[in-house]
């Protein structure tokens, strides 16, 4: 009896170290030490011995038992550090690889430009507004006092929709839509893509201006510079300097074109403002007494004024760019400098 234990043990311990695997082990350890194993077996024999071997050979086989569940147990961790090693090995991550580089995105300089201007109205009090690009006749000409014969409504300028729908080729229409929903006091800029059949170094078939009005009892042509100066110095900068220059628009009167110093030359003369000295940034006035009748104010009662900027030109200027069309190529080393 004695001998089988030790071989069972010795067999054994073989067994588990030749295990691979914690599966493999744990069917070898059942073979031994299992309800059905061999050591449950000899014990299970032990009956047939006399009284005085039964206490030895039971002990003797506790003790085998208590060996071989130590042997199992270290076993057990050791195959576990092989495959923790394995693993480790296998899945090894490589830290020295550059990482993928994450780019944020940026603004387009057009939306820049928009976003300041819209910056500086907002900061002296005006609301903003937007209206549609496809519009009605009525507001894009009728109710802004445009005549029939005007040309700014030939085919030749204007792309038309259909007989009465254009598309819009100015953000001034947004002015008729603010005043038929608003009583005055209304101050409104309003930021928008416009469209004209025009197409050269300097003109794109759709661009944006930024509108901007305002509407209140006792406003003077005085309101209009003093806003239109303020604005050019925190666009371009203090020492800019500002001329208003008489002009026509069917919708203000008196108008006046807003010209600044030329910040490629500095009022001296170059070929940007054509030896002028001076370059026209926006159009503006008094709003026309027509255009209140057309959307119900008093004019006895109101005034106000108006003006209207592309801001691809203000873009050009502020940053010297000298070719309108490089705003719609998406070349992204052209964008990637602003
Ligand atoms: N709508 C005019 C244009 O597109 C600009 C303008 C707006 C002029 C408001 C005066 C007042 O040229």
């Amino acid at each position: 009896m004695k001998d089988k234990l030790n071989k069972i043990e010795e067999a054994a311990l073989l067994a588990a170290n030749e295990a691979v695997g914690e599966v493999e082990l744990q069917q070898v350890r059942a073979r031994y030490l299992g309800k059905k194993g061999e050591i449950t077996a000899v014990m299970k024999g032990m009956g047939q011995l006399s009284p005085e071997e039964r206490p030895l050979i039971g002990g003797l086989a506790n003790e085998v038992k208590s060996r071989l569940e130590e042997a199992f147990a270290l076993r057990q961790e050791s195959l576990r550090q092989e495959l923790m090693q394995q693993k480790l090995a296998n899945e090894r991550l490589d830290v020295t690889l550059p990482g993928r580089v994450q780019r944020a995105g940026f603004k387009h300089p057009i939306t820049q430009v928009t976003e300041e201007v819209v910056g500086i109205f907002t900061a002296l009090g005006f609301g903003v507004a937007e209206g549609p690009e496809i519009e009605k006749d009525f507001y894009n000409f009728e109710a802004l006092n445009i005549p029939k014969d005007h040309p700014a409504r030939d085919m030749q300028d204007t792309f038309y929709i259909s007989e009465d729908v254009v598309l819009r080729t100015h953000t001034s229409p947004v002015q008729i839509r603010t005043m038929l929903d608003h009583e005055p006091p209304v101050r409104v800029v309003a930021p928008g893509t416009v469209y004209r059949r025009d197409s050269d170094i300097t003109h794109s078939p759709m661009f944006h201006q930024i509108e901007g009005f305002l509407v209140d009892r006792k406003v003077t042509f005085g309101d209009l510079k003093g806003i239109l100066t303020t604005f050019i110095n925190e666009f371009f900068g203090e020492n800019v300097a500002v001329r208003f220059r008489p002009s026509f628009f069917p919708f203000t009167e008196p108008s006046a074109e807003v010209d600044i110093q030329c910040v490629i030359c500095g009022g001296s003369g170059c070929r940007v403002c054509s030896n002028s000295g001076w370059l026209e940034i926006l159009g503006s006035g008094m709003i026309d007494p027509e255009v209140f009748k057309s959307v119900n104010y008093d004019p006895e009662l109101y005034s106000g004024f108006a003006f209207g900027m592309g801001i691809e030109r203000l873009a050009m200027l502020k940053y010297g760019v000298n070719d309108l069309r490089l705003f719609f190529e998406n070349d992204m080393r052209f964008l990637k400098q602003f």
